[in-house]
């Protein structure tokens, strides 16, 4: 069984040294970092690290983020720091950004799927900075979900996944951020985003400039239709299916697609702003605003509990909105698309 230690309330430091312990003997603790959940093992024990493949069901070749405590424990797990990568780390270190650097000889090959780099990132969350600062080594950590399905936000998340697979639970309460980290490529030039997160592009840009994109997601003329196109990750259990477009053409779209759904007689769950639900109030679905329009951070902290809700209440088809392209609505748009099987426009 996987033991839940409360730190909702205050961070006790025996909970902490208890799960410190557990890291350096080689064992597997889930903890809060400001994004989602991590699932953490000692990154310079392979033995270690390959029990988060096995907890997670978690292909090897899909390498692993190392947490630090402090921006000057980055040579640890690094062959260099180019300059650029001190200038982000000074103003996005602690916090949601994840860099892609050559990797030490001291990091085990399995941590980076024995790929010459290494991804770092040092989370701001207290616990998390607790944790890593107290067992005193890089803590290796994917998010705490089985694979394939969506990141956990919630300590209840983890053990929806985990429970009776891992050693120990630190309940922090729900994370702030609700998306990954941006992860960032500095092995490339330019430099390249391998994946929008907590961190909007614009934010990197206006320090260093123009940042690479490897995904379609930025581009409002996505292909019309995307089954299968890009990998299925995060996904919720029910079929999702993305409208991409302004409101309110969007809407008008959702109760089409929604319409249809129930006349198949379908269960049907919507992902929607705040100010769409009331358009869909004579609809016998389950309907969830994930947050304001204006207020993208709301929406990203509810996305992946929105999905799981849903999934909770049975629903065999989810039907989602997007949010724009403008900054945490990259990461917004990355995951659901990610998640659906069909994305409309
Ligand atoms: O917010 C987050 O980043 C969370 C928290 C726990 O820190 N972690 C997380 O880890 O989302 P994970 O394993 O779910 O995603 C790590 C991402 C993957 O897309 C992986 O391919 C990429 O980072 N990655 C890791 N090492 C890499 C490397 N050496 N080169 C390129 N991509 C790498
Ligand atoms: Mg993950």
């Amino acid at each position: 069984m996987t033991q839940r230690l409360d730190l909702r309330q205050q961070i006790d430091p025996q909970h902490i040294a208890r799960a410190a312990d557990i890291i350096r003997g080689g064992g597997l603790v889930a903890f809060p970092t400001e994004t989602v959940y991590g699932l953490g093992a000692n990154a310079l024990d392979a033995e270690a690290v390959e029990k988060i493949f096995v907890a997670k069901g978690r292909p090897p070749n899909d390498p692993l983020i190392v947490h630090l405590a402090a921006v000057d424990e980055l040579p640890r797990v690094t062959a260099s720091l180019p300059p650029i990568a001190i200038e982000l780390a000074r103003v996005f270190m602690p916090g949601a950004l994840t860099l892609v650097l050559p990797k030490a000889n001291a990091v085990p090959a399995n941590v980076t799927s024995g790929l010459n780099s290494v991804a770092v990132r040092v989370p701001a969350h207290p616990i998390a900075q607790a944790l890593i600062q107290t067992a005193g080594v890089p803590i290796a950590a994917p998010s705490a979900n089985r694979f394939g399905r969506t990141s956990p936000t919630t300590a209840q998340h983890v053990l929806e996944d985990l429970d009776g697979r891992i050693d120990l639970l630190l309940d922090g309460g729900a994370t702030t951020i609700g998306v990954e980290s941006t992860v960032l490529d500095l092995t490339r030039t330019p430099p390249t985003l391998l994946r929008p997160g907590g961190v909007p592009r614009e934010d990197l840009e206006a320090l260093i400039g123009r940042v690479a994109l490897t995904h379609g997601e930025a581009n409002d003329n996505a292909p019309q239709l995307s089954p299968g196109l890009l990998s299925q990750h995060y996904a919720p259990h029910a079929e999702l299916v993305l409208c991409l477009g302004e409101s309110p053409a969007v809407l008008e779209k959702i109760k089409q697609v929604a319409g249809q759904a129930l006349a198949d007689g379908r269960r049907v769950g919507l992902l929607l702003a705040n100010d769409d639900l009331k358009w869909f109030g004579e609809l016998p679905v389950s309907a969830l605003g994930l947050g304001n329009e204006e207020d993208l951070g709301s929406v990203a902290r509810n996305l992946y509990a929105g999905m799981r809700a849903l999934d909770g209440q049975g629903v065999d088809v989810i039907i989602a909105r997007d949010f724009g392209n403008v900054g945490l609505g990259l990461a917004i748009r990355d995951r659901l698309m990610r998640a659906a099987t069909l994305t409309l426009r």
